[in-house]
């Protein structure tokens, strides 16, 4: 049997920085959903679909391969076997991902892949509906969270480091509408699994967040 443990939460929350860490520590696998979600919506915009357009986003995602692999430990994502790694961390992209990703299309796709990821390999994955939809048996679930402001800021420094121009109030103004997007969305909401621990990172660092999870699993 593997080992499987899942982290939701809002954009912004420090999942996959914290998810990351944790996978190096235990030998797991790391898998990022929200990249695989993010590919398509690359193929999306690239087919020039817009957010509003479901009916065709319903079609066109049948088109799209996703896959992922792993290159000294990073995960790496194909579309349609190019690996589009470099070109999935733009707003647009997140932007485009929060608004086709309650496509029931897209979801059964991704869904599947998750699934059999985990039940091949010990994995900490990340992502919206992991605890509830996705691993339903993880042994660990936590449900990771900060304010919208400390969120922004994060994604704010993530994209500045990277030389991306960007506005602090706008990225924060897109994290409260991605909010809103994941978590009335029909199918698979962003939502807290009964079983998951709440941990608010606010007002943590980064390694008491990794330490707190570790606990949880010894
Ligand atoms: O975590 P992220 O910002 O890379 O995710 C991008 C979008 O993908 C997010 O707004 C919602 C969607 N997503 C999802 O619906 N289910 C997941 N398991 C992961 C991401």
């Amino acid at each position: 049997m593997t080992y499987n443990i899942a982290i939701d939460g809002p954009a912004g929350a420090g999942k996959s920085t914290i998810a990351k860490k944790i996978a190096k520590k235990l030998g797991y696998i790391y898998v990022d959903t929200g990249a695989m979600y993010r590919a398509m919506a690359l193929y999306l915009l690239r087919e020039q679909i817009e957010p509003s357009e479901t009916e065709k986003i319903n079609v066109k995602c049948m088109e799209a391969d996703i896959s992922i692999g792993y290159e000294n430990g990073e995960q790496i994502v194909y579309l349609n076997g190019e690996n589009v790694n470099g070109l999935i961390r733009t707003e647009e992209v997140g932007n485009m991902a929060s608004a086709s990703s309650p496509n029931p299309n897209v979801r059964k796709k991704m869904v599947h892949l998750q699934q059999k990821l985990a039940a091949s390999e010990n994995v900490v994955m990340d992502g919206r509906d992991i605890g509830t939809c996705v691993l339903p048996n993880a042994q660990v679930k936590v449900y990771l969270t900060a304010d919208s402001r400390v969120r922004a800021g994060r994604r704010y420094d993530e994209l500045t480091q990277k030389g991306i121009s960007c506005d602090f109030d706008t990225i924060e103004k897109d994290i409260i509408e991605r909010d809103r997007q994941d978590m009335t969305r029909e199918i698979s909401p962003l939502k807290q699994a009964e079983d998951a621990k709440v941990i608010d990172s606010s007002h943590m660092t980064i390694d008491e967040v990794v330490d707190a999870i570790i606990a949880l699993v010894h």
